[in-house]
């Protein structure tokens, strides 16, 4: 096949030059130019081949309630924790990216799902670039798949994958993992920004084009974004996140985008000898089992997606050098120092002069607010090396006001609670529920002041 000519096209202004160079000679900007396969001219568009026929057929304009709203075709994967963060299961000509981090266990859930969907039927494709046939041959037997019919091909050139998925037509492909693929037509190296663009752009095309779902995994910088462009999660249709610590067993699995789903809803994980197996109540995994309370520590219920989940979150305060560090492990850096600025301006407790770290037990990470009041109410045991009492948990929203404010849907957060065993619970006032909830004895607030008294007292 001739090649293509590339261009270089600047990422900050869309200026163009032949050759790569350091500065972008229309803006001045560094580094910012990327390699492109030039436009091939009108009539001679590199996407009008056969297998992007589907793309190319022109439709006549219609009103939207003329257009049938069908709705979407959902094969379940035969996991349950992953239909429940696919919103279902896997849709035709859908594309799925997962990322996380190395060793997490992307191959291995992606493996026993194909197996699974293999079992049922459907014809699966596993793309591998990272690892020879042998190797994930090796998984597979550690899986407990010892007759596995899933279809394996060890390939990283684009235009091969996409000619096997063309002739092959299976129901799943996964192709693991995008950075490993390269395209002919470009020069750059493999895993660069323009490789990972351009292959996952044709493989999305080919997926909407022929129907076969497509899996693409990616790996994740140190800084947690998505190695490559961010224009990837812009592409395809769903995005999952693996998240967890890759020493403790749980894993969870997150959906931030879904065209076909709920976003925040996770799968969660518990990795074995053979593979991951779905944890189907997993409320209390993220506690850590102290005998005797500790101080530091605060317990919160975090209700993201449909199940309620009691996370740990815990906090070191420790006198500082002249510089004082302000750290979090799974909490949102950001929101700790305005936490910090709350909890001296309005509840009188200063840690100035202190270093403060907080964690959130088990590698989950937590982005609702909700968090604010458990994270206040551990530093401040930290600070004051008094812990809180014994089945102490707290939730609530933290305003810069100092109010509390309601985390949504308070009653099925604290029920989980209480079926758990906890038996003191500080809330925000609208979270009080109108009826008394057995075992639990519950304080409502409505400032952060309040709350401090309120532990004061039962403490
Ligand atoms: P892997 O799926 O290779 O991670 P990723 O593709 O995200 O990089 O996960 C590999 C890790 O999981 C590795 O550290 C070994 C562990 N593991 C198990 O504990 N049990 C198993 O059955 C398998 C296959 C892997
Ligand atoms: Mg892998």
């Amino acid at each position: 096949m001739a090649k293509d000519k590339t261009i270089f096209t600047c990422t900050e202004c869309g200026g163009t030059s032949p050759r790569w160079l350091g500065k972008c000679p229309a803006c001045g900007a560094w580094n910012t130019l990327i390699e492109q396969v030039a436009d091939a001219g009108p009539g001679k568009n590199r996407y009008s081949g056969a297998q992007f026929a589907g793309l190319n057929q022109s439709q006549a304009v219609m009103p939207l309630s003329a257009i049938e709203a069908s709705d979407v075709d959902r094969t379940p994967s035969g996991i349950d924790e992953l239909d429940r963060v696919l919103g279902g299961g896997i849709v035709e000509g859908g594309v799925v990216l997962i990322g996380g981090d190395p060793g997490i266990g992307k191959s291995t859930l992606l493996l026993q799902a194909l197996d699974a969907l293999q079992r049922a039927g459907l014809p699966t494709l596993y793309v591998t670039g990272e690892e020879s046939g042998a190797q994930v041959a090796l998984r597979s037997r550690r899986l407990g798949l010892d007759h596995s019919q899933v279809n394996v091909l060890a390939e990283i050139q684009l235009e091969k994958i996409l000619a096997t998925i063309e002739s092959m037509q299976p129901a799943v492909a996964v192709i693991d993992s995008i950075q490993t693929v390269y395209s002919d037509q470009l020069t750059s190296a493999p895993g660069s920004v323009a490789q990972v663009r351009e292959c996952a752009a044709h493989l999305t095309r080919c997926a909407k084009a022929s129907g076969v779902a497509i899996v693409l995994v990616g790996h994740v910088t140190k800084e947690g974004a998505l190695a490559g462009p961010r224009v990837l999660e812009h592409m395809v249709d769903t995005v999952l996140y693996f998240e967890g610590d890759t020493h403790s067993q749980f894993r969870l699995v997150r959906a931030i985008k879904n065209r076909f789903g709920a976003v925040n809803e996770i799968g969660v994980f518990a990795m074995t000898e053979k593979g991951l197996k779905g944890v189907s109540n997993p409320s209390a995994i993220f506690l850590s089992q102290h005998s005797e309370p500790v101080p530091g520590s605060c317990v919160m219920v975090t209700l993201e997606g449909t199940r309620p989940m009691l996370v740990e979150i815990q906090a070191l305060v420790d006198s500082a050098g002249p510089s004082p560090r302000r750290l979090s492990v799974g909490l949102d850096k950001d929101r700790l120092a305005m936490l910090l600025a709350v909890l001296h301006r309005h509840a009188g407790v200063a840690c100035m002069d202190q270093d403060v770290f907080v964690n959130a037990v088990g590698g989950v990470r937590i982005s609702e607010p909700a968090a604010d009041l458990a994270v206040m109410l551990a530093i401040t045991s930290s600070l004051r090396g008094k812990a809180l009492p014994q089945g102490f948990l707290a939730f609530g929203e933290v305003g810069l006001a100092g109010e509390v404010r309601p985390a949504p849907r308070g009653q099925e957060r604290l029920k989980e609670a209480a079926k758990l065993g906890f038996r003191i619970a500080v809330v925000p006032k609208a979270n009080a529920p109108k009826k008394p909830i057995e075992g639990l004895t519950i304080h409502a607030v409505e400032r952060v002041e309040e709350a401090m008294n309120v532990v004061r007292e039962i403490g």
